[in-house]
């Protein structure tokens, strides 16, 4: 894989951010995470307005186009050589001496461009456990931004009781993944979380919602409690590295027969030649 940084291509290993970087000191930054099939950035224009409204939303003056950011990320992805990875992009509010307010400088623009690992292949086929885990981030989950403490603890927590995912849970409702969007089927009908400020507008999220109504399955946005989670026939969840992932239990619970279920694998199937 490989690097850049503010005009430059480095290493993945070289030094490059100076210790008075505002993603380092405050989390000031946003991001986005694309996937590349067959050296092809998937779902680009998606991600780059998502990128630029979460940097208007966090009053980042970027001066950059998008156009700018698509040969960008084309050229990184060239470079690179790798034809199947992830692309992460990241911006900050720059470089200056530690200060809570806004500095005068350029924001910061970073990348990294790196094969992808696969998701073993016996979690798509037996599919993953979750827990619930409470939703302790703030009221503008709907940005990408860097600070993920909240997330990160969530998900240790999940992987130290041998678990894929936390299923976050707000008064009772379920949010999102740590980093992930979640989905449950109820009688062959897909339900997800609606959007709002509490949750982030997945692109995969939207890559589902097309693929149902390709296959005729009802796409239903509405919300949902952690007992509608464990009473559903199927429950899955999606991001961009891991794209479908069947959950099949849930705080120790079998969700329907505990195997993959039937409609989560046909959206994957289906999910798999949008992306070919
Ligand atoms: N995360 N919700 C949260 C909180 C996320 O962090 C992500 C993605 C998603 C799914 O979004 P998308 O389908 O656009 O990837 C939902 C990325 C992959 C990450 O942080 O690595």
């Amino acid at each position: 894989g490989i690097g850049y940084i503010n005009g430059k291509y480095i290493g993945l290993n070289e030094n490059a951010v100076p210790i008075e970087e505002r993603g380092c000191q405050f989390g000031d930054g946003i991001y986005e995470v694309i996937r590349v099939y067959n050296g092809k950035p998937f779902m680009l224009d998606e991600h780059l307005a998502r990128l630029l409204k979460s940097g208007n939303a966090i009053k980042l003056q970027i001066k950059q186009s998008m156009e700018e950011f698509r040969m960008l990320i084309k050229e990184a992805i060239a470079k690179s050589g790798l034809s199947n990875c992830c692309v992460y992009l990241q911006i900050t509010r720059g470089i200056s001496a530690r200060n809570h307010l806004f500095p005068d400088v350029p924001v910061s623009i970073s990348m990294t461009v790196k094969q992808i690992i696969p998701l073993p292949d016996s979690i798509r086929e037996k599919g993953a456990a979750a827990i619930f885990h409470e939703d302790e981030r703030w009221a503008n989950c709907y940005i990408k931004s860097l600070n993920l403490l909240p997330n990160v603890l969530a998900r240790q927590t999940a992987y130290e009781q041998g678990c894929f995912e936390a299923i976050l849970v707000r008064e009772g409702m379920v949010t999102e993944g740590t980093s992930s969007n979640v989905f449950i089927v109820k009688q062959g009908k897909v339900y997800t979380t609606p959007l709002s400020r509490n949750i982030l507008a997945g692109i995969t999220r939207m890559v589902v919602k097309r693929v149902s109504e390709v296959v005729n399955v009802q796409f239903i946005e509405q919300a949902f409690s952690k007992e509608d989670l464990v009473g559903a026939d199927e429950v899955f969840i999606t991001n961009t590295t891991s794209e479908i992932v069947p959950i099949v239990k849930v705080e120790g619970k079998k969700i329907g027969t505990g195997a993959p279920g039937e409609v989560t694998m046909k959206l994957y199937h289906k999910l798999q030649q949008f992306v070919a």
